[in-house]
């Protein structure tokens, strides 16, 4: 578990003697310190948040050389997390994860990454110019999602490629998942650094690991080089705000920043920047107890929930309970709980599910959407790398006229929300039967700009 650390908030003191001095300001951004806010949007959140939008001043601090109360909230973050470095980020970890990629893979180097990675690792791929190897997740049945990335399918990756004469430039994991499968990360640390190969690690949904120990060990502990993690999700700050780490010395710390330089905006949100301070500092304030409630609470809510049928009801809950989840399966609802989840809400979810139950007693949907055919994933023929894809002319077709294109978008069906087609590969028979078996079954087709599937976006030959 992490230490006692710092509790007060560097930025957020920095940024509220800034707002309150009576400044004669002739400074972006141009609501002027709140003085021409829009009363639209002040009579719903008030005056307040637009008097601490404030732009780069010298008291706070400049994101992208950083010093003074931006530097500090850094540091602190540093140490409450266990990084070496950690970079506040405005982009999300989208940002992040554009930022670790192409700052440890040049156009044409590898990156071993899992095929269900989060779309921001293929526009990573885009951005870099590298070349995927991807692992493929088997899939948890029962629930219809990808299970973990095990650290022999990264081996098996990487022997592969040497078998080629090639080596990885990176390893990208995504642990825990969105649905919660975490991966073995202290070995397949072990693995890289004995390549010296840099782990990278999307802990979107994990920022709270390791600080309870009833969670998992952090991306951090077990040895990850880099990590991104969603601060806005799982902690308290505000929505697009996140925070890279770094630690040991495999990755060179000038291109991380170089990367972030030119991926975010130069007018960095100093709310933004200062909710990251703010969620760290409260997390330090008793990092040892902070999560006890949402984890009582969790062990008590799936206890009941075991104990009752399951089925497809996440409209129904929305429509009678206003309980609204996160994620929706076929066969699983994630619904996430956090420093903000109270005892009313869990008890509401509990009575909504148990009405449900009493008044839909059988699984039928839910069986009905069941696909029972494995995706075609052995004979995936990349005839284009995702960045010279995303670059080429682009055509709608007919999906059967399809058969023996190259596929233009991304096709994810959910669940279990792994891409069935990335930019740059080959369309087949296969393929298409595949996705229009799943379409049929009632899957979610993600990525696709026709989401029915008549029509599907293939790249122009050259
Ligand atoms: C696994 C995973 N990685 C990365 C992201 C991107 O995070 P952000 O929304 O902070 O950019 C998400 C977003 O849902 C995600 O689920």
């Amino acid at each position: 578990m992490m230490s006692q650390q710092n509790g007060v908030p560097p930025l957020v003191t920095a940024l509220k003697s800034s707002a309150i001095k009576n400044a004669a300001s002739f400074h972006f951004p141009g609501h002027n310190r709140g003085h021409a806010a829009p009363a639209s949007l002040t009579e719903v959140i008030g005056r307040t948040a637009y008097v601490h939008d404030l732009p780069v001043l010298p008291e706070l601090g400049n994101l992208f050389c950083p010093h003074g109360p931006i530097l500090e909230a850094q540091v602190e973050a540093a140490k409450l997390f266990g990084s070496s470095q950690t970079w506040f980020l405005v982009g999300g970890t989208t940002s992040g994860i554009h930022a670790a990629i192409m700052a440890t893979c040049s156009p044409g180097e590898f990156l071993i990454l899992p095929r269900n990675s989060h779309i921001s690792a293929i526009s990573a791929l885009v951005l870099s110019g590298a070349v995927p190897k991807y692992i493929i997740p088997s899939s948890v049945n029962h629930w219809h999602i990808a299970a973990a990335v095990t650290p022999s399918q990264v081996l098996k990756a990487m022997e592969e490629l040497e078998m080629e004469g090639k080596k990885a430039a990176a390893v990208f994991i995504t642990s825990p998942t969105y649905h919660g499968i975490c991966s073995n990360l202290s070995k397949i640390s072990e693995l890289c650094h004995s390549r010296k190969i840099p782990l990278i690690v999307d802990e979107a949904h994990g920022a709270h690991f390791g600080f309870h120990s009833k969670l998992p060990k952090s991306a951090l502990q077990q040895g990850a080089d880099l990590v991104v993690q969603s601060t806005h999700k799982v902690l308290c700050s505000l929505t697009q705000s996140s925070m890279l780490h770094m630690s040991g010395n495999i990755v060179d710390k000038e291109k991380i920043c170089r990367c972030l330089r030119t991926l975010q905006t130069t007018s960095p949100s100093f709310l933004l920047l200062a909710s990251l301070d703010a969620a760290r500092a409260q997390l330090s304030e008793n990092p040892d107890i902070a999560f006890n409630q949402a984890i009582a609470l969790a062990d008590e809510a799936k206890c009941v929930l075991k104990q009752i049928p399951g089925y497809e009801a996440d409209e129904i809950l929305y429509k009678d309970e206003e309980v609204i989840g996160e994620l929706v399966g076929n066969t699983c609802i994630t619904y996430v709980l956090n420093l903000g989840t109270c005892r009313e809400h869990v008890e509401r979810l509990l009575l909504g599910i148990k009405r449900l139950a009493e008044t839909y007693g059988s699984i039928e949907q839910a069986e009905k959407k069941v696909v029972n055919v494995d995706a075609p994933f052995d004979d995936i023929m990349m005839s284009l790398i995702p960045r010279d894809a995303f670059f080429a002319g682009k055509r709608k077709v007919a999906i059967r006229e399809s058969i023996g294109e190259v596929a233009g978008e991304l096709i994810c069906p959910y669940p279990p929300g792994v891409p069935v087609l990335i930019p740059g590969e080959v369309i087949t028979e296969k393929i298409v039967d595949y996705l229009l078996h799943v379409r049929s079954k009632g899957a979610e087709i993600n990525g696709a700009s026709d989401s029915s599937l008549s029509s599907i976006v293939v790249c122009r030959k050259l």
